[in-house]
């Protein structure tokens, strides 16, 4: 599999350097200026990183292949989830940057969950938007503690509700502090969401 670790990105540097970075990370379709608003709200003045997904589906950029919708590649995602861990690693050296905190949508959120439970210590922390189950056979962590929050929506058609509830057990037994939220929404983002990440963050 030859991926690489140097991403097409966004960086944006902080105005306010009390607010911890964010890693921003894109749904399906989506690229590195999608959730720069999103990144904005929730933390204004905090630096921001926002790659863009390496995949081509379709001509929609995503950060892992899928063999269907919701059914992954897991060879293909552990690969890719290194290879971000990598350009993490490296943009937090060049920019001299704390530990960042994953904002991640849909196909985004599901690579953050593979990096946390991947690379444990890696990121300060994770919202979750829309996430499912990213390995069948989870490592285990150990996160100690890593805050995690979990916005699920009630009407999503993509993730069923025993999934992400799996995904929040399974980031919990690897250690994480889990918040998990159900939401009155569907697959797309709403603005309790962005009110919810925010308060997250800025309680960080
Ligand atoms: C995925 O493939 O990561 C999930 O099905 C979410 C999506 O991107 O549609």
């Amino acid at each position: 599999m030859s991926t690489t670790s140097d991403f097409i990105h966004h960086y944006e540097p902080a105005t306010d350097a009390t607010r911890p970075p964010l890693l921003l990370l894109h749904g399906t379709g989506g690229d590195e200026t999608d959730l720069l608003p999103v990144g904005r709200i929730v933390a204004p003045g905090a630096a921001l990183l926002s790659p863009r997904g390496q995949v081509l589906e379709r001509g929609m950029p995503r950060f892992f292949r899928r063999l269907a919708e919701g059914v992954f590649d897991e060879a293909d995602l552990r690969a890719r989830t290194d290879d971000l861990a990598a350009f993490i690693r490296d943009a937090q050296q060049r920019h001299g940057l704390a530990p960042l905190v994953a904002v991640g949508f849909s196909n985004g959120a599901n690579i953050a969950a593979a990096l946390l439970l991947r690379h444990p210590g890696l990121l300060r922390g994770a919202a979750l938007l829309r996430a499912m189950v990213p390995f069948a056979d989870a490592p285990a962590g150990p996160l100690k503690g890593t805050p995690v929050l979990l916005l699920s929506g009630l009407m999503d058609p993509i993730v069923p509700a025993e999934n992400s509830r799996a995904l929040a057990t399974q980031l919990q037994g690897a250690g994480a502090s889990v918040t998990h939220r159900d939401l009155p929404a569907g697959h797309g983002l709403s603005q309790q969401d962005l009110s919810l990440v925010r308060d997250w963050v800025a309680a960080l």
